[in-house]
């Protein structure tokens, strides 16, 4: 008996192992952002040099997601289970990051050229607990539906010229198709296959975060890490028909799988 339950336990905990918050997110529409609900992002990272600098994705306890374009200096950190960035709240685990690996592909000259992405190392495990949990990662080729509601979550500014935020803000992000995306009066041909749009319509929402993650809830209950935010128009975030660009991890799943399982 005690192994029979032993065995279910351990079936469940590979079940529930992404996606799941403890805390369940806000769901309401609120055009242009507020503040989430502490913790109902739980794989919501905070990436620190000096200062924080960007936001970043738990997708495994060692492994953080971000955006190629974020890194910049040699030493970073991530903090989990942040909220209140002004405050020590209690729940919060640093952690150094060990090694960088930005994609091969990555041109700092270029970021519409895409390939924005960077897997972080970290020193030691994040403690999984009721705030810290890791995103899902969608099947490689996944797409996304025209409309689908979608969240971005980060410290970054809510509107454009706005203040940082101090605590953690997420915003309803609808996608936009590639096939819409990618007319010559949206971002034309900057809008590549390896980039998710969101956003960008009358009732556009501002950007999280660099680096941070594009959540989408799939059918089957899971929040799923879809985008990695990447950049805006130069004009601002709530420009009409200039959706944020995200990379889209769906294209990137076979060098996530590679570089996290040689390293
Ligand atoms: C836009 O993308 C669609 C596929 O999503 C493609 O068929 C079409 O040729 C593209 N248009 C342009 C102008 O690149």
């Amino acid at each position: 008996e005690m192994e029979l339950a032993f065995y279910f336990l351990l079936v469940v905990t590979a079940v529930s192992g992404c996606g799941v918050p403890n805390y369940q997110p806000k769901s309401s529409r609120v055009v242009n952002g507020e503040e989430a609900r502490p913790y109902s992002w739980p794989w919501q990272v905070s990436l620190e040099s000096f200062f924080p600098t960007c936001g970043g994705t738990l997708i495994a306890p060692d492994w953080v997601l971000t955006a190629a374009h974020c890194i910049t200096f040699h030493t970073y950190k991530v903090v989990l289970a942040e909220h209140d960035m002004t405050k020590e709240e209690g729940p919060e685990q640093s952690i150094m990051v060990k090694k960088m690996f930005i994609h091969p592909k990555w041109d700092d000259n270029c970021v519409s050229c895409g390939n924005d992405i960077a897997l972080l190392k970290l020193e030691t495990s994040a403690v999984i607990s009721d705030k810290v949990q890791p995103a899902c990662l969608p099947p490689h080729g996944a797409t996304l539906a025209h409309n689908q509601p979608c969240y971005v979550t980060g410290w970054g500014r809510l509107y454009s010229g706005g203040p940082k935020a101090t605590t953690l803000q997420q915003a309803l992000l609808p996608v936009v198709d590639h096939s819409v995306c990618n007319q010559s009066d949206w971002w034309g041909s900057s809008a590549k296959t390896t980039m998710v749009c969101a956003g960008g319509e009358s009732k556009s929402a501002c950007h999280g975060d660099s680096g941070g993650p594009l959540n989408c809830k799939n059918r089957d209950g899971r929040w799923y890490v879809e985008g990695v935010t990447s950049f805006v128009d130069g004009r601002g975030c709530n420009t009409p028909q200039k959706p944020t660009m995200f990379t889209r991890v769906a294209s990137f799943i076979p060098w996530i799988s590679e570089t996290m399982a040689r390293n």
